[in-house]
């Protein structure tokens, strides 16, 4: 089952850019910091690319396919997370046009844009905890040793999420990494 352990991997990098931006909203909302709009848009691209090309795609097309197959009792679980895929794009949309006014507005879109993002965060993060919980169990006990076969091709086909299939995402990430700030990040 590698495909479990890219997934979790998967998860985590996601997981790790999301606190990053909520502690960024924290910080800016405190007065610590001013928004840095490329680190804004390093961070929207990252949890667009990421979850929206690469993650969810491989969920839907493979393991939430070969799932329903197996265990029809995983049908609302798998509808409503397939769900949260259809609305993460949208809301992935709609962050990067927030970002795209702030850049040219400035100030009074600021908030328009934390408000998405926050919500985004929270949905993404939530999401990422009910696969965990409730949709990895199920697949472990219900997949047999040729469904994982199938499953783990595709999972390893996308490396991992720090560089991505061919290295494309390595960049965007040390950038990420680079920029936030102490405790998330190495920046000042
Ligand atoms: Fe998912
Ligand atoms: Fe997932």
């Amino acid at each position: 089952m590698k495909a479990i352990d890219i997934i979790h991997s998967e998860h985590r990098a996601l997981a790790a850019v999301l606190q990053a931006l909520r502690f960024l909203l924290d910080e800016i909302g405190a007065g610590r910091l001013t928004p840095d709009p490329e680190l804004l848009g390093y961070m929207i691209e990252y949890i667009t690319q990421v979850p929206d090309k690469l993650h969810h795609p491989k969920e839907d097309e493979v393991l939430f396919r070969i799932l329903r197959e197996r265990v029809p009792e995983a049908a609302g679980l798998i509808d409503k997370l397939q769900a949260d895929h259809v609305e993460g794009a949208r809301h992935t949309g709609q962050l990067e046009t927030a970002l795209a006014r702030y850049r040219s507005e400035g100030g009074p879109a600021f908030a328009a844009f934390e408000t998405l993002a926050r919500g985004y965060v929270d949905a993404m993060t939530r999401h990422i905890r009910l696969e965990e919980a409730e949709l990895l169990p199920l697949a472990r006990k219900g997949l047999s040793a040729t469904d994982w076969a199938e499953i783990d091709a595709a999972f390893e086909a996308n490396r991992d999420p720090w560089s991505g299939p061919t290295g494309e995402y390595r960049a965007l990430y040390s950038r990420i990494v680079n920029l936030v700030p102490a405790p998330y990040g190495l920046g000042g």
